[in-house]
């Protein structure tokens, strides 16, 4: 935590806390560092190391495949591996992002609350027509929170619901027929464990349009994930969904997003959610700012992707302590000056925006053709 008295006297975190609003529970990025490991982090490698000590009563309820009529030992041995090898994937309430983590989003939070944690707890009410959707895509422009909503649906599933997160890699071809078969494997698993959902991130680079597969080998995997998936839909009493992300719907097969029947656009964040972000990342920090100070950083991010605003903030931060240093003497925490409005403003201007308005203009015409909740 940030502590540390301000040598500006006085002031410190609460002045901050009550320019930029109170702060609320669950975990601040800077402060625990997690923001980094949420980069580009599909496999979320560091959980699944802490998670395969503690998956036993996972790999339990799964061992006991029996094995299937005609199955060699040999097939029955690459079935388990396959099967263990998904089971090192399921992450729960270790994902460790709450609702309130994500900033703003509120539509797809909601929606995403709707179709998974509305289902699993009142399962007599959502059955028949109301069962759960088989397929929920989130898409939007690159860093604006999906794969951080993905892990808050994930911590909320806890162990009542397995989530399992999967990438385009675990099925890249090794022998001949191996994505398939770890296809059928994945489903096997999913089913039987159920409810469970099967989250993939990246999804446009596993199931792209056939049409620009790059091997028979491939497409055969694709058309196998899709067979199973269709299986989900005609059973009704199945509770496995499939989870896909992306930042390039656009690149998906149309079967895909036919299955999918909530489509969840996550836009940039407007005024408030950067508000919100940016109050969460200080949480802890010593600053000096007035309510003036937040509303001008917030007019001057316009535009900003959640990954721009958290690398702008993190670049302010830094401000104080490169004074510090360039001036020489001891370099200690508790001579840092807070941090000031012309830091933000420094920092703004370093800041590129990461997108375009054209490429934003596609994603929501793409959403307004296909997206299921939101406009713009
Ligand atoms: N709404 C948000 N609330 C808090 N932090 C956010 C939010 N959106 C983005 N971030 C920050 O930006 C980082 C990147 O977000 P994330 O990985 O979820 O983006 P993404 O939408 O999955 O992007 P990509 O399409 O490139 O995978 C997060 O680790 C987090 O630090
Ligand atoms: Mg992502």
């Amino acid at each position: 935590g940030g502590g540390g008295g301000s040598g500006g006297g006085g002031g410190g975190g609460g002045l901050l806390a009550r320019s930029w609003g109170a702060s609320n529970g669950g975990g601040g990025l800077l402060r625990d560092g997690s923001g980094d490991s949420f980069d580009g982090d599909v496999g979320f490698p560091e959980e699944r190391r802490r998670r395969n000590s503690s998956s036993s009563f996972v790999l339990s309820r799964a061992a006991a495949a029996p094995p299937l009529p005609g199955q060699t030992d040999a097939d029955a041995a690459l079935e388990l591996e396959y099967r263990s090898s998904f089971l090192r994937c399921v992450i729960g309430a270790r994902a460790g992002v709450s609702w309130d983590d994500v900033a703003g989003l509120e539509d797809a939070k909601r929606a995403l609350q709707r179709s998974i944690e509305l289902p699993d707890r009142n399962s007599e009410l959502f059955s028949g027509v109301r069962a759960p959707p088989r397929g929920i895509l989130l898409f939007g422009a690159s860093g604006v929170g999906k794969t951080m909503l993905a892990k808050a649906v994930a911590t909320a599933c806890g162990n009542k619901v397995l989530f399992f997160n999967v990438s385009a890699a675990m099925f890249a071809a090794g022998m001949p027929g191996e994505g398939e078969r770890r296809v059928k494997a994945l489903f096997a698993l999913a089913r039987k464990m159920q409810p469970s959902i099967i989250c993939v991130d990246e999804v446009e680079s596993l199931l792209a349009r056939r049409t620009d597969a790059t091997s028979e080998d491939e497409v055969r995997m694709m058309t196998q994930f899709l067979v199973e998936w269709e299986g989900l839909t005609t059973r009704a009493d199945e509770r496995v969904t499939v989870m896909g992300i992306t930042n390039r719907p656009q690149a998906l097969d149309p079967s895909v997003v036919g299955r999918m029947s909530v489509r969840i656009y996550v836009p940039l964040p407007p005024a408030d959610a950067r508000h919100k972000l940016i109050t969460n990342l200080f949480r802890d920090e010593v600053t000096k700012l007035t309510v003036e100070d937040a509303v001008r950083i917030v007019q001057l991010t316009e535009g900003f992707s959640g990954a721009d605003l958290v690398a702008m903030c993190r670049r302010a931060a830094y401000g104080p302590a490169h004074e510090l240093i360039a001036r020489g003497g001891p370099a200690h925490a508790d001579r840092l000056r807070p941090i000031e409005l012309r830091d933000f403003e420094r920092a703004v201007a370093e800041t590129p925006r990461s997108h375009d308005a054209r490429s934003l203009r596609a994603l929501e015409a793409w959403n307004r053709e296909h997206g299921t909740v939101g406009t713009a």
